[in-house]
Formats: C-alpha cells, structure tokens, sequence
C-alpha cells in the first residue's frame, strides 16, 4: 500500500506517508519548557510506527501563548537543551520531528500570558473574547523576527524543519482575513487579492534568512475562504509542503468533527464551566442556540476537497488532516493523488500505535470515536490523552 511506503520531502525521510498532526500536549511547565513526560510520551510516538511527527503548537513569544498552560515555548535560547533531547530521543527510533512554531494573536487569554491580548486589529474573536490590542507596525515586525528567532532554536534543537501555523485563527491566519485584519500599513489586505498575505510572506522569508534554504519550512492553513489564494501564495513563495486543515477557533468543533460534549464543556471549559445554574442554563443555550446550528457533522476524511483543489493549483507536497480513520480511506486520498501525505490527531491520541495496527490489518477502524473529551479537556489544563480508551 501506498501508505507505508516511504517518501522524501525536502530533504526529510518520512518513513512512511501516516503523520502524527500538530496536537498540543499539556506537558511542559508554566514557563513553556519540556520535561520527562513530554520527552516519553513522543518517544512512545516516534517507536510506534507514525511516519513522521509534527509537535503541538510552540508558542514564539509570551504573548503568544495560547491559552492552555501547559504549551511549549520555543521563545528563547535557554529553550534549545530540553527540545534537543526530544529531538534525539525521538530520532533514536528513525521518525523525522517537525516543531509547529505558532503565536496566538487573539486566540488567548490573559490569564494564562500576563499580558495583553495582541492581534492584527482590535477584532475580537467569538470563543475568546478579550479585545486585542493591535500591533503597531514596528511590533509587527518584531514578532516575524520571532517566528525567524524560534525557527533557529528549531535548528539548533535538531528539528528537521519546522511548520508555521497559519491554520485555525492563529496569528498569521487572523492577518490573511480580510473580516479581521483592517490595517492601513504594509500588513492589510492586498486589494489585488483580498487576503492580506503580507506577515506570512514575511515570516516566511525571515524563517528562509535566518535557517538557510535548506531548513524545510512548511505551513498549516485552514479550507474555508480565500483557500486557492492562500494556496497561491504558498506556491509562489515555495514552501516545502503545505498541511490542509479546516476553520478557525471561533467554531472549534468544525476543526475537530463529531461530539459536542455539551455536560464535559459546562463543566471543565474555563469559558463557560460555572456552578451558578441560571448562568450554567444560559451556557448551555449559547451552545445549543449559537454554536450547535453552526456545526457541520462528521464525515471521514472532511478535508479532501481542500487538498485536492490545492493539488490542481500547486505541485508543492501536500498533507491532509481531519477525519482520517481507515487504512482504505487514506489509500483512496493518496492513490487519487488527492494528497502526498495524510495526517492524523485524535486517532494518535487514542492509540499512539495506530500506524502499526494499521499495516498489520488493512481494515482497522481507530478507536477514536470523535467523542472531542481529548478536545475539551485541553483547554482545561490537563494533558492530552484519550479519555474513553
Ligand atoms: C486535543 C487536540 C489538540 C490539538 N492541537 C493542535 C495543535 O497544537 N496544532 C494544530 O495545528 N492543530 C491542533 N489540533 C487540530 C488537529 O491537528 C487536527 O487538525 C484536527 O483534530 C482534525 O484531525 P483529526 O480528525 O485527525 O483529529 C488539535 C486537535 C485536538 C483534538
């Protein structure tokens, strides 16, 4: 099968075409630096067969965090020891690590950076909330620096490449809106195009300055509008691949199909978990009336149409994420040539070994049964695991 055989890209073996996605951890500690559990739970990774691995999202600056407490941070030099030990431990077992580098922007809290929430404009986003306060245009600058910063710790850490989120509201996503980024400086919205693409060909570039040509740098975008744009953009500035994903976190179960555990959220989500039970009842009808009519139902492999509407503009190497849950149903994508690669969250997280159970029986059905416990509970300040294997 297609599938378990390797391929090279950009210079990385992948040892087969199965990749463990970005998928935060919650494992480091409050200031961002790893320690044994997160350095044992990727080698138990690396030594079960994924293909290759990309890290959860590492934030670049401190008010870039996000807003779980446990995120890894690749925001300084001192950061380097820890990530090249993961690095080594995870290579030990010959699977290529890719570190997402990301910054929030809108999409954190206060509570969890100290500081104020920052964006691209002062737009607030529906799950978040707190109003950002806009870059100027020198600290617009400032941050690309960092992302080119953090890319060189990546480096210096061992990491084969790093990919740059772009994805589900981050940052760079926030500016590539045109409903969200109203800037009149050399950031906004390009009105050739209609996305302003300006900050991620920025830091794309400085990434490339910094780390060399040949340091792999691939991205993360989301389906949804100005797709085959952003796509363009990314085919002109030759990333080395491009991972499709969907939405933002305004509606995070379009990123993650399936359950909305309305009791867990009411419960455990810093945003909407009370014991005061009119405010409880009203949460529960925000969810109800406001985010369940949004939601768009799970279906496998949910994000094959972006791909291969990516696949037709660009020949950059091309991974799809979402819904992913049968060997035959990530032969179908790659054979198709929908697709170079398939990622994978939620069913890593359900069984590390996935890969492995896989290749032994070609009719496999994950465990994952998209119940999104692993989603919420993320959000809560527990580490990523599976809550009903
Ligand atoms: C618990 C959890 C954590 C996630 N963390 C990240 C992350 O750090 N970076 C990222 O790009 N996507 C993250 N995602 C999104 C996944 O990478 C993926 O795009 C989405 O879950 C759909 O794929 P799946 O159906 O294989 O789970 C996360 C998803 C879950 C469920």
């Amino acid at each position: 099968m297609k599938a378990f055989e390797p391929v090279n890209i950009a210079g990385i073996s992948f040892r087969n075409r199965i990749i463990r996605s970005g998928t935060y951890e919650g494992m480091c500690d409050e200031n961002g630096y790893p320690g044994n559990d997160y350095y044992q739970f990727y080698e138990n990774l690396a030594s079960a067969g994924a293909g290759g691995i990309i890290t959860g999202f590492a934030y670049i600056s401190g008010e870039g965090r996000a807003m779980q407490p446990a995120q890894a941070g690749i925001d300084s030099h001192d950061k380097i020891a820890g990530l090249r030990t993961l690095t080594s431990r995870i290579h030990r077992h010959g699977c290529p690590v890719i570190l997402q580098i990301a910054h929030a922007g809108r999409q954190t809290v206060s509570r969890v950076t100290g500081m104020p929430v920052r964006g691209c404009s002062s737009k607030r986003s529906v799950y978040f909330r707190s109003k950002p306060v806009p870059f100027t245009t020198r600290e617009v600058h400032d941050v690309i620096n960092k992302f080119a910063e953090a890319a060189a710790y990546a480096r210096a850490a061992g990491f084969d490449g790093v990919q740059v989120h772009a994805a589900h509201g981050y940052l760079v996503h926030q500016f590539l809106q045109p409903g969200i980024n109203n800037r009149e400086d050399e950031f906004g919205i390009d009105p050739q195009t209609g996305i302003g693409s300006q900050f991620l060909e920025a830091v794309i570039s400085s990434v490339r300055q910094r780390c060399g040509n040949d340091f792999p740098v691939f991205v993360k975008i989301s389906g949804g509008e100005h797709f085959e744009t952003i796509i363009r953009v990314l085919d002109r500035i030759r990333v080395d691949g491009i991972e499709v994903s969907y939405g933002t976190m305004d509606f995070p179960f379009n990123i993650f199909r399936g359950e909305v555990p309305v009791d867990l959220i009411l419960a455990k989500n810093p945003f909407f978990a009370t014991q005061n039970p009119v405010v409880k009842f009203m949460n529960r009808t925000i969810i109800d009336q406001w985010f369940r009519p949004q939601q768009i139902p799970f279906s496998s492999a949910y994000n094959v149409s972006f791909a291969r509407n990516a696949k037709s503009i660009t020949g950059i190497p091309v991974f799809v994420v979402g819904g992913f849950r049968k060997p035959g149903d990530i032969e179908d994508v790659l054979t198709s040539g929908d697709a170079d690669l398939v990622s994978l969250s939620r069913p890593f997280v359900a069984e590390p070994d996935i890969v492995l159970k896989m290749k032994n029986d070609r009719n496999y059905q994950s465990l994952c049964r998209n119940c999104n416990y692993c989603a919420v509970m993320c959000d809560s300040g527990k580490p990523t695991k599976c809550y009903q294997t």
